[in-house]
């Protein structure tokens, strides 16, 4: 079947598409209702199924045979270490870290926080928390303390399992006092903390709550040698597997929600349809776990399909060079390469004409896939030209885990339109409105929206916040999800995803709120009033800067003070908020409203053709806006 076929076979009968889905994986009790569109919000998919997303990442390859096989490929230029862990071997520290868990009185539906850096630890524990049916819930190490104390607070978990340090290359991060300040912060307290210990930094133990991770699991090690049981615990498909935070409108992050059982189904069927991988190959994410990429395809989807997944505790340049993804593709017989533009965008800087390339041979490289932002059409170019195999642009969020748009290489390869994530998967049916949420002609520009229910794996709500999910997403457009994504669909079916509806920016394929850096810049004494825009970046796509107005009897406007108010985003929010311009101005512009004209301001930063707003309060405010973005170097 190629791709309208398939595509058309679910839009037929959504429910009996994934039920078929769900039958290649196994179940304690296999589901026979798809989605029940009475439940939940929207609908809950696979109500009566019970299962556990560990076992079949982990068990059911084992023991069908597959032990030896490669599960994870740990590769870390930053501290110079590589690790294989076979299929039976991951399964083997899995059980023991669940073990722990258990031991530390953490049962299914408790939660687990998972502050790590690229360590294969980070791994374990993700799937030590499914094997309970413990909802993990990973923060980015290039978080700060008080970001990681507002997931604490929200997710209240019973454990934090943790590290000494994250390495970056210019520097190493230690991570335990940011896990302490963030404790403080928090009025949730966990009970325990377990904290591995890198030979990079060392970690004071707090008595009475902290462990250390090497001996805790040493101890559950010993104990699953003596006999001990470590089984995998079977949830109903519905309970949830995890939370990852994610930026909104404001400073407060959404905890999108997970279920086991649509997220696995989902991720299963993606690894061979979308990405045409077969077992026993090797797939990359070069991402983070700390991010949905990471989740879903570093971890979870890889092992569901029994794939070799690569763990590179890396940058794509400066760890040693620009060769640095070609060394790894190449030494690990990569198949399928994922990343974000940003990443190429880095690599091409600094080897523009793909000489490293070269030097590796990605023979077995068969597809590149890009994600995370728009891959615009001069970086797929250069890298379809250097690597010589097709480039994917496929576009998803956090909310759904998997793609919404794709070029589904393992169904049919459909022609290549750079600038265009392709075509609808399965699961989705997109439709573009205007701002009546009326649908819009093909080749007409509006807001990118999903008629519900969502397939499997997307979002049910957000943790603890029904009304919150209904709100950012449900009640814009009734019967609709909206993606908050801008853009067309076109006569052909191809859709076009051109930029955001609200205040989410992408910096370097991170997904930030403006809204919430505004708020801190706002705290600062000297500041009255700031916008805060995602200006056009060369490398990184978009990059944070603010516009402030300081109350008239505070401080003057100077280096000093733009550095010292630039600092609090990066102790407050963390360094990979990359605010690093800031602009002093008079006042800002306004409608008669009292609405920042943002959008206006950004056409003037990324110098693109601007029309004055017919609703301005003051002419001027947007001329002094101009010239202060002219004049600042
Ligand atoms: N822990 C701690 N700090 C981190 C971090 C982490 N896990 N990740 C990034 N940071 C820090 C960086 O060190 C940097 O600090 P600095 O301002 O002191 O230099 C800051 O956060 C900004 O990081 P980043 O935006 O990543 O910029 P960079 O200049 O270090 O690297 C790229 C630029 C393009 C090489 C890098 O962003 C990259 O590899 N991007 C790939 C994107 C990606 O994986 N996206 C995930 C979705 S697919
Ligand atoms: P995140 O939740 O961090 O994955 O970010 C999701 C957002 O990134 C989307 O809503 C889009 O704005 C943007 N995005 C991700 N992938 C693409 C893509 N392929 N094309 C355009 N935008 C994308």
């Amino acid at each position: 079947m190629g791709y309208r076929e398939v595509y058309d076979s679910w839009l037929a009968d959504p429910s009996g598409f994934w039920l078929e889905q769900a039958r290649k994986l196994e179940w304690e009790r296999e589901p026979a209702i798809g989605v029940d569109e009475a439940a939940g919000i929207y609908g809950r998919w696979f109500p009566d199924g019970i299962c556990n997303t560990c076992h079949n990442a982990l068990d059911r390859h084992v023991a069908a045979g597959h032990g030896e096989r490669t599960a994870l490929i740990y590769d870390s230029p930053v501290t110079g270490t590589k690790r294989r862990f076979s299929y039976a071997e991951l399964l083997h520290e899995v059980k023991a870290a669940a073990l722990m868990l258990t031991d530390l009185g953490v049962a299914a539906g408790d939660r687990v926080v998972v502050y790590m850096p690229m360590v294969p630890e980070a791994v374990i524990s993700m799937l030590a928390c499914a094997r309970v049916g413990a909802i993990h819930s990973v923060v980015f190490g290039g978080f700060a303390a008080r970001e990681l104390a507002m997931r604490i607070e929200d997710a209240q978990p019973r454990v934090v399992l943790s590290a000494s340090c994250g390495i970056e290359p210019s520097r190493v991060i230690p991570y335990k006092p940011l896990l302490d300040a963030a404790i403080e912060q928090s009025r949730h307290k966990p009970q325990a903390c377990v904290i591995l210990k890198r030979p990079e930094a060392e970690a004071a133990l707090t008595p009475g709550r902290d462990q250390d991770w090497d001996e805790a699991v040493g101890r559950a090690r010993a104990a699953l040698e003596e006999g001990r049981a470590s089984p995998c615990v079977p949830v109903p498909a519905t309970h949830p597997l995890y939370i990852l935070y994610t930026s909104g409108t404001t400073g407060s992050q959404k905890g999108v929600l997970r279920d086991h059982g649509g997220h696995m189904v989902a991720l299963h069927w993606s690894m061979e349809a979308v990405y045409g991988v077969k077992p026993g190959e090797t797939f990359w994410a070069a991402s983070d776990v700390g991010w949905v990429v990471g989740h879903s395809y570093i971890v979870y989807a890889p092992l569901l399909a029994g794939c070799a997944t690569v763990l590179y505790e890396g940058k794509p340049v400066g760890t040693p060079d620009a060769g640095a993804f070609w060394r790894v593709a190449a030494e690990y017989g990569v198949c399928v390469l994922f990343t974000a533009p940003t990443a190429i965008r880095a690599v091409r800087k600094v080897d523009p004409e793909a000489a490293l390339v070269k030097e590796h041979d990605l023979s077995r490289l068969r597809a590149l896939f890009l994600a995370g932002e728009r891959a615009d059409p001069d970086t797929v170019e250069w890298a379809e030209n250097s690597l010589g195999v097709p480039v994917i642009d496929h576009w998803w969020q956090t909310e759904t885990g998997f793609a919404i748009a794709a070029n589904p290489l393992g169904i049919e390869k459909l022609p290549v339109r750079r600038g265009s994530p392709s075509v609808p998967m399965p699961g989705y049916r997109i439709e573009i409105l205007d701002e009546a949420g009326q649908p819009v002609p093909p080749g007409t520009f509006g807001t990118i929206a999903i008629r519900l229910p969502l397939p499997p794996c997307a979002l049910p709500t957000l943790w603890r916040s029904d009304q919150r999910f209904r709100d950012v997403y449900l009640s814009a457009y009734p019967g609709y999800y909206s993606t908050a994504d801008a853009g067309m669909l076109t006569e052909d079916g191809y859709v076009w995803v051109m930029g955001r509806t609200d205040d989410v920016i992408n910096v370097a394929g991170h997904r930030l709120s403006t809204g919430g850096i505004e708020e801190v810049l706002a705290a600062h004494p000297a500041v009255a009033e700031c916008a805060v825009i995602g200006v056009k970046d060369d490398l990184k796509g978009e990059i944070p800067c603010g516009f402030v107005v300081l109350k008239s009897n505070s401080a003057q406007a100077s280096q000093a003070l733009a550095r010292e108010v630039a600092a609090l985003v990066r102790e407050r929010i963390g360094a990979v908020a990359s605010l690093k311009r800031l602009l002093f101005v008079d006042r800002l512009p306004k409608t008669r409203s009292g609405k920042i004209l943002r959008g206006t301001m950004k056409k003037i930063a990324d110098d693109e053709s601007w029309n004055m707003p017919a609703t301005i309060e003051d002419p001027a405010a947007l001329s002094e806006i101009e010239t202060a973005w002219k004049t600042d170097v």
